[in-house]
């Protein structure tokens, strides 16, 4: 008597318990952005336009010079240098004629420190060069991502070659460039930051 019972009770449920499955979306979502699997190799940073200094005057009054000395200070891990030019008056947001600032060039080669202070005084974290890459694009040569996602640099910001820095980050295969920034996402979102 009980087992026929169980039989009707088991059948009228699993209609719903079929209709209760559900997807839920995960950070790895944001992987799944276009890859393009056959892409040529570039060689690190030059083939996104991070190769050459030149540069060119701004209005602010910070001068050609002083623009090349910042960008170069971050370029090569002067954290003293970096600071004494901000200090004198350079713009830590000074652009050189290709639009790179001194966060493109720390994070490129993965100079956290020059990251971590250029973001503290206030370094836009979002700025773009001529080709369009954020910091972030540069971040993802290497496995520095952290401080700029935690800082609020949006991670599905298309560059000229319409490759977010994640995309640019697949075609390389750098797994562990991508569990870098599953664990930044993660970290946001576990303080319900929305990721953009
Ligand atoms: C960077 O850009 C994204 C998307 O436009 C925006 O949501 C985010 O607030 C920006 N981050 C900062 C720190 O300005």
């Amino acid at each position: 008597m009980g087992g026929v019972i169980i039989a009707v009770h088991y059948t009228s449920v699993s209609p719903a318990v079929a209709v209760a499955v559900t997807v839920t979306a995960v950070s790895i979502t944001i992987l799944s952005s276009p890859i393009a699997a056959t892409r040529q190799k570039e060689p690190l940073v030059s083939g996104m336009g991070a190769d050459e200094v030149t540069v060119e005057q701004t209005p602010s009054g910070t001068t050609s010079e002083s623009i090349e000395a910042l960008l170069e200070a971050a370029r090569y891990d002067d954290l003293d240098d970096v600071m004494s030019l901000a200090s004198s008056g350079v713009s830590l947001d000074s652009k050189d004629s290709e639009g790179r600032t001194a966060l493109h060039m720390a994070s490129a080669n993965g100079h956290c420190s020059i990251v971590e202070y250029l973001i503290r005084n206030g370094a836009d974290v979002n700025a773009s060069n001529v080709e369009k890459n954020t910091p972030l694009h540069w971040a993802c040569l290497n496995d520095r991502v952290k401080t700029l996602i935690l800082a609020g640099a949006t991670v599905s910001a298309l560059n000229s070659h319409e490759r977010t820095p994640i995309d640019e980050v697949v075609c390389r295969g750098k797994m562990n460039v991508i569990d870098a920034i599953n664990e930044a996402v993660a970290q946001l979102e576990l303080t319900g930051t929305t990721v953009s």
